[in-house]
């Protein structure tokens, strides 16, 4: 047991602190202090931790401040699915264990060694292959998570394919803009997927955007739910019959360390998602040293992140960072709740996980069903747990820490975003005394700031926007089609500086706590959703004349979304309308963007250069009287904040 100290903190155990790769406080400053005084040096020896073709790079790291352009290990030559796969293979892991898979239903399980996962990989390579893909094409994938996901993005990387995965739960326009901007020669969907019971569409919705005018000249389409599809002749193949006439050997492309791995799309301040760009060297070293810095994996032990291979999290953590490192990852399909409450419970005890990694929105709806569907399960197996994506709370901290945890696991609460690639921020837990709520430290190599507005940077304990200092190497080198608006969102409010969009401070002992999006970026469950992107699919309804969405606190999932809509003369409000909207937004962006209330309005605020006031907005919706509203002099109409405060839902 390592009980709350005097301080309120949690020590780790003597137990854990000796397995643990940072042992103490002593060692993690001597290894960060070392590494912001040269980082290129402590970079370049964090190199050791994959396999290279060679390391040929004249400098490892190039930054032309004013193009805001930077590189690192250019010149330096391997490939990511090599070093996730064939060396293992080659060094004695073919028969370990690399993916569990456990699907929805608890007996569809099914685990690839690496030796299997590797022969999948290089089959469907050629496959891709066959279909007209080279290296530095992209490939769009809509799946559910099924083997076939990892599989296929491994395959990318092998023949050097730049994946771009859409997350399964976006709908339609979601999934159009992100496929159209990477213009992708092949897709791979599936003809639906499994949740909490149901069978849900996919194939459907694609045959729906390939309506309009795209690049995709093939749909690789998994066989999942059996559902009854259209398949469109020429277009569309099976996966199962493609697979069964690829042939076998497929060797590695040779790939620059600044060639892209991939592209993931995030939601942003406008409606337009952004496309940011992983180059394959330095995003795997970040996935790699991050992993081992922060999990403390160990050989034999099952590593569990429950997020989906669709975000970040799961693109980093569950995939690249274990399978480098050669470690076993679960990939689990189903849902904390079906079939009933105690689902990751069961699964954890089934598969005697020792790491367990997971979302604070899962956390605060798992505790609210009641310990009981814990305690019932032996989870001694567990040794270290994780939480990324949202604040969590000391509250919600300390009883993870107790009721999952057994009182005797350490957590570490991972701060970073899809831009950065790898965790920036975290405990390390064999280490340091750990604070309920607060990430803590700095990884090595990484220097955060605060600054206030003024660009000042901010004392211990005074809050401000967190910025990094300098390029990193699993940093996005660029938005995909928009260099100019990567600059723009992230390096020029102080130049030089990586703006993070999150406001921050740090305490005496030099600990940071996140303090959530300081833009309009909503985190529903964890999950990024641009307010734009919800205004965007209101707006193309006929009754809507104007739209403004903000978070409100919400209970479980963090954040939730309000919305204030004005209506079109010759439109009323009604109950329907209201469901009607609500709807609306789900089908266009997604059923993980469902608004949870409605307001119709009949003006909002605006300054005098018709720039709608949020601010005010997200007060009004989350209960704020007149008087707590702040300055409201720069509106052009101070009588529509009234009416607004009234008619609040
Ligand atoms: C938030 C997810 C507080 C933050 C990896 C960030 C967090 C956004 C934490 C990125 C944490 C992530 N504590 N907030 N431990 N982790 N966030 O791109 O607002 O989906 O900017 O990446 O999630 O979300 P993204």
């Amino acid at each position: 047991m390592t009980p709350e100290n005097s301080k309120g903190q949690y020590p780790p155990s003597d137990e854990y602190r000796k397995y643990a790769f940072i042992k103490s406080e002593e060692e993690y400053y001597r290894i960060y202090d070392e590494s912001i005084k040269d980082p290129v040096a402590y970079w370049v020896k964090q190199t050791d931790c994959i396999d290279w073709f060679s390391k040929d790079w004249k400098e490892a790291f190039t930054w032309d401040k004013k193009e805001n352009k930077f590189t690192w290990f250019k010149g330096g030559k391997m490939n990511v699915t090599y070093n996730c796969l064939d060396r293992h293979v080659k060094n004695g892991l073919k028969n370990t264990a690399a993916i569990i898979f456990q699907g929805e239903e608890d007996d569809d399980v099914k685990v690839y060694t690496y030796g299997q996962l590797l022969h999948e990989v290089e089959k469907f390579s050629n496959v891709l292959k066959s279909k007209g893909v080279k290296k530095g094409d992209r490939v769009a994938v809509y799946l559910p998570m099924v083997p076939e996901l990892p599989i296929t993005l491994l395959a990318c990387a092998r023949i050097g394919a730049v994946h771009s995965v859409v997350f399964a739960g976006f709908s339609s326009d979601s999934v159009y803009n992100r496929v159209v901007d990477c213009t992708p020669k092949v897709m791979v969907t599936s003809d639906g997927s499994y949740r909490g019971g149901k069978k849900i569409d996919m194939k459907g919705k694609v045959n729906e955007i390939l309506e309009k005018d795209t690049s995709v000249t093939t749909v690789v389409v998994v066989k999942r739910t059996g559902s009854d599809i259209v398949m469109e002749e020429g277009r569309d193949v099976w996966w199962h019959e493609e697979m069964a006439k690829a042939p076998i050997r497929c060797e590695p492309e040779v790939m620059d360390a600044e060639d892209p791995l991939f592209l993931l799309y995030t939601s942003g301040t406008t409606g337009k998602p952004k496309g940011l760009m992983h180059t394959s060297g330095g995003y795997l070293v970040g996935a790699c040293t991050s992993f081992r810095n922060v999990f403390n994996y160990a050989p034999g032990q099952v590593y569990w992140c429950t997020a989906d291979i669709g975000w970040i999290t799961g693109h980093t953590y569950i995939l690249y960072g274990p399978l480098s490192l050669g470690a076993t990852t679960l990939m689990f399909e189903g849902v904390p709740n079906y079939p009933e409450n105690d689902r990751f419970w069961q699964v954890a005890e089934k598969w005697k996980v020792d790491i367990f990694y997971t979302a604070p929105t899962a956390i605060r709806m798992i505790r609210k069903t009641g310990d009981e569907w814990i305690t019932r399960h032996d989870l001694s197996s567990i040794k270290m747990l994780g939480s990324v994506g949202e604040p969590i709370d000391a509250d919600v901290w300390k009883w993870y820490h107790k009721t999952v945890g057994g009182g005797r696991c350490p957590i570490a609460d991972t701060w970073w975003q899809t831009e950065t690639g790898s965790i920036l921020i975290s405990p390390m837990t064999g280490a340091f005394n750990l604070k309920p709520a607060s990430a803590m430290k700095p990884l090595p190599g990484i220097e955060p700031v605060i600054y206030k507005e003024d660009k000042t940077e901010c004392a211990a304990g005074e809050s401000g926007n967190l910025y990094i200092k300098k390029p990193f190497p699993s940093l996005a080198r660029t938005i995909w089609n928009d260099h100019e608006k990567f600059v723009e969102t992230y390096w020029t409010a102080f130049p030089g500086h990586y703006l993070t969009g999150d406001g921050a401070r740090v305490d005496e002992d030099g600990d940071y706590w996140l303090l959530g999006r300081v833009d309009d970026v909503i985190s529903v469950a964890g999950h990024r959703i641009g307010a734009a992107e919800v205004e965007a699919a209101l707006i193309s309804h006929p009754a809507v004349a104007e739209a403004a969405v903000v978070p409100i606190p919400d209970e479980i999932k963090g954040e939730a979304i309000y919305t204030f809509v004005t209506l079109k003369d010759g439109f009323e409000e009604s109950e329907d309308l209201k469901k009607q909207l609500i709807d609306q937004v789900r089908n266009i962006v997604g059923p993980i963007a469902t608004p949870k209330t409605v307001q119709i309005a009949n003006g909002l605020p605006k300054t005098r250069s018709g720039k709608i006031m949020r601010r005010l907005l997200r007060k009004i919706a989350g209960g704020s009287k007149k008087d707590e509203l702040g300055d409201t002099t720069t509106l052009i109409d101070p009588g529509v904040i009234d009416v607004l405060i009234k008619g609040r839902v």
